[in-house]
């Protein structure tokens, strides 16, 4: 089993220093992986209620309970409220929605995904449209969620809360204005968008930083992303006997975030979570910081009218 280092949050609470995503995760392949990913060593599992496969990480979960595998405390739950059910209304009903999903009586984190929200026509309707096409966004703001969500904390549905996709200036309104403090900010995080201005600001405000699409979502036919398929990073790999994918994910690491790369795949399951046993040198380190375009694999273009779109300052 590798040795996964574990961290401790602003509040107290312990995180692995990795975990497994499980977004485009679904039915018996989302099932199997998380069953196999907590017998491969895997103690953190991030899914959120826009994934639509709560139902099946749950399921795995609490049948590596009974097997006697691990126990409820053993395991970081990571869950999501989705951009309608910002109303602060709605907060508690989505909590306990995700909650009757997984078949557990608490998770550990719950995220607020996006800062922006949307009108609710539907529990399943993700992206409410209006009749031109375009999303129903809400003017709901994500201080008044986040209040609601501080209840949730007082009725022992979630362990912690925090946030995702947040910018500096949302971050900074937010602390200034809870009663708890987030513990977390998730954000798009791989070499191509190092994000070492956020990620800094966070630890200024004693925030952890999740790490989403860390390998950035790679694509073998197209060979993208540049940095997993540039023969540099797999040259830099084979120094210390590991993959192009683990140097990303050990940049990352090394950086202080905590990624959570997704995985099917029993051998990448196995191959993702063991990067703690080296460490890159200065100038490979370096090497990695070059391929920082900014760019984004998801803008959220559809929400740029919300005055709660976080994507359009520098960071
Ligand atoms: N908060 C947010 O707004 C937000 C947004 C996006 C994602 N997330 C979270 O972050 C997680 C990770 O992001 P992501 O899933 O978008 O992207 P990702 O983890 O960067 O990429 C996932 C892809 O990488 C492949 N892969 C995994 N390990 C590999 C390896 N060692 N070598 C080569 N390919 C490998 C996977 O293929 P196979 O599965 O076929 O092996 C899958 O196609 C999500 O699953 C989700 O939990 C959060």
């Amino acid at each position: 089993m590798p040795n996964v280092p574990i961290i401790t949050q602003n509040d107290g609470t312990k995180i692995p220093a990795i975990g497994l995503g499980t977004y485009t995760s679904l039915g018996g392949d989302c099932e199997r992986s998380v069953r196999d990913a907590i017998d491969a060593g895997y103690r953190h599992i991030d899914t959120a209620y826009f994934y639509e496969n709560e139902e099946e990480v749950g399921r795995a979960i609490r049948d590596k309970i009974t097997e006697g595998v691990i126990k409820r405390e053993d395991i970081y739950v990571v869950t999501k409220l989705w951009c309608h059910f910002h109303d602060p209304e709605k907060v508690e009903y989505a909590c306990r929605k995700s909650l009757k999903n997984f078949g557990l009586d608490y998770v550990d984190l719950y995220l607020m995904h996006w800062p922006y929200g949307y009108v609710h026509r539907g529990d399943n309707e993700m992206f409410p449209t209006k009749a031109n096409g375009d999303v129903e966004l809400s003017d709901v703001d994500y201080v008044d969620t986040w209040k609601a969500m501080e209840k949730l904390v007082g009725l022992g549905l979630t362990k912690s809360i925090g946030v995702s996709n947040f910018n500096s200036q949302q971050l900074k309104r937010l602390l200034s204005n809870c009663t708890i403090k987030p513990i977390h900010n998730q954000i798009e995080c791989h070499p191509g968008l190092n994000q070492k201005k956020l990620i800094a600001l966070c630890k200024e405000l004693d925030l952890i930083v999740t790490a989403y699409c860390p390998l950035g979502r790679p694509d073998p036919a197209k060979k993208t992303p540049s940095y997993l398929f540039d023969p540099k990073v797999q040259e830099i790999g084979k120094k210390y006997n590991k993959s192009a994918a683990q140097v990303v994910l050990r940049y990352l690491i090394e950086n202080g975030v905590v990624p959570i790369p997704k995985t099917v795949t029993k051998h990448r399951l196995a191959e993702n979570i063991d990067v703690f046993d080296f460490k890159l040198s200065a100038e490979d380190h370096k090497h990695m910081d070059t391929y920082n375009t900014g760019e984004r694999l998801i803008p959220m273009d559809h929400a740029l009218k919300s005055i709660h779109y976080p994507f359009n300052i520098e960071y």
